[in-house]
């Protein structure tokens, strides 16, 4: 085996984590066995995430994944988060170290080819709540705290604040602007309209709208029934700071969890307008985690039709333009 570890295409697995928007709002430094991962503060949703918290999230979620990819591929990744004082932009310094004795693992380098944000309606099998407390358990070894939401009440709640801050974000022009500017963009980036559902006919019962859906209709057939109520589970990922290393910690651990859901084909759905507005935000942080926590990102975990069309990756921009010197 090389004594050199493959700089770009370990950057360039990691650049298949989810971001918000498929923003990917990155950008990489490759340095002998050192690789620098930078936040684009100029990707930035203004009107969706003015505070930077999904930016920051993406972000996190990059870095889980380069830990990953390496450790898959028999190296360490000594890990240095928020390494200048001075610039949060400065998201991480990855230090790599050939294991010894270690063997790679291609189950998670699957994973990562094989996930997906599918917003397709869940079945109504119920996700049992052991699988959902061992997922916020995989999360909350990663240095946030993730927290399953199983009451219909606390569940109902969630829904509610979603469906309020996307009646307030939607009262934004700008905001409805910057939307339809990422879903149908182009050139390795934004939500193609592929992976967004399309709408039924009222009353057929078919392909209805999700409480979360966020996006313009899509071309995505979504055939699941509504005979039966979808059983999708929820879990909170939040943190005991809200400064930008804990955002990053709360990209990192929804990227734990996901690439393990994937594994055990279970479906999982950021659902984060509830955290970007305000008014919603402090409700979650007040009414649901009772002042203790601060939410960062919902993550919708259902299982979908074992039998579907399966989604094709969405695009990413090329690997010298999240490259820099
Ligand atoms: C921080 C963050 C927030 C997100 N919020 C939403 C959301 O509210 N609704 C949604 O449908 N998808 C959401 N997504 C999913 C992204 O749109 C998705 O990751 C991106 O389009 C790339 O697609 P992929 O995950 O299939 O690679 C979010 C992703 C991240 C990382």
């Amino acid at each position: 085996m090389s004594e050199d570890p493959p700089l770009r295409e370990i950057v360039q697995l990691a650049c298949r984590a989810p971001s918000v928007h498929n923003t990917q709002p990155w950008r990489w430094r490759v340095r002998g066995p050192d690789i620098d991962l930078f936040a684009d503060y100029r990707r930035q949703l203004v009107y969706a995430d003015p505070a930077r918290r999904d930016l920051m999230v993406s972000c996190g979620a990059a870095l889980h994944h380069l830990q990953v990819v390496v450790a898959a591929l028999g190296w360490s990744a000594r890990v240095r988060r928020m390494p200048d004082a001075a610039d949060e932009r400065h998201v991480a310094r990855v230090h790599l170290i050939r294991s010894r004795g270690l063997p790679a693992d291609p189950a998670v380098l699957k994973a990562v080819a094989a996930r997906r944000t599918d917003r397709r309606r869940p079945t109504s099998w119920p996700v049992p709540e052991e699988r959902l407390n061992s997922l916020a358990a995989i999360g909350t070894s990663w240095g946030a705290q993730v927290l399953p939401v199983t009451g219909e009440l606390s569940k109902a709640k969630l829904q509610r604040l979603t469906r309020r801050a996307a009646t307030i974000q939607g009262s934004n022009p700008r905001y409805i602007e910057e939307l339809d500017a990422w879903t149908h963009a182009s050139q390795g980036a934004g939500v193609p309209r592929e992976h967004v559902p399309e709408r039924g006919a009222p009353g057929s019962g078919v392909g209805s709208d999700s409480p979360y859906a966020r996006f313009p209709a899509g071309t995505l057939a979504d055939p699941v029934r509504e005979v039966e109520p979808a059983e999708d589970a929820m879990l909170v990922v939040c943190t005991s700071s809200d400064d930008a290393i804990s955002r990053v910690r709360a990209g990192e651990a929804m990227s734990a969890v996901w690439l393990h859901a994937t594994q055990e084909n279970l479906s999982i759905l950021p659902l984060s307008q509830a955290v970007e507005v305000e008014e919603t935000r402090r409700d979650l942080h007040n009414e649901v985690l009772g002042g203790l926590a601060f939410p960062q990102v919902l993550l919708r975990v259902g299982w979908l039709p074992l039998v579907r069309d399966e989604l094709p990756p969405t695009p990413r921009r090329p690997l010298d333009e999240v490259m820099t010197s």
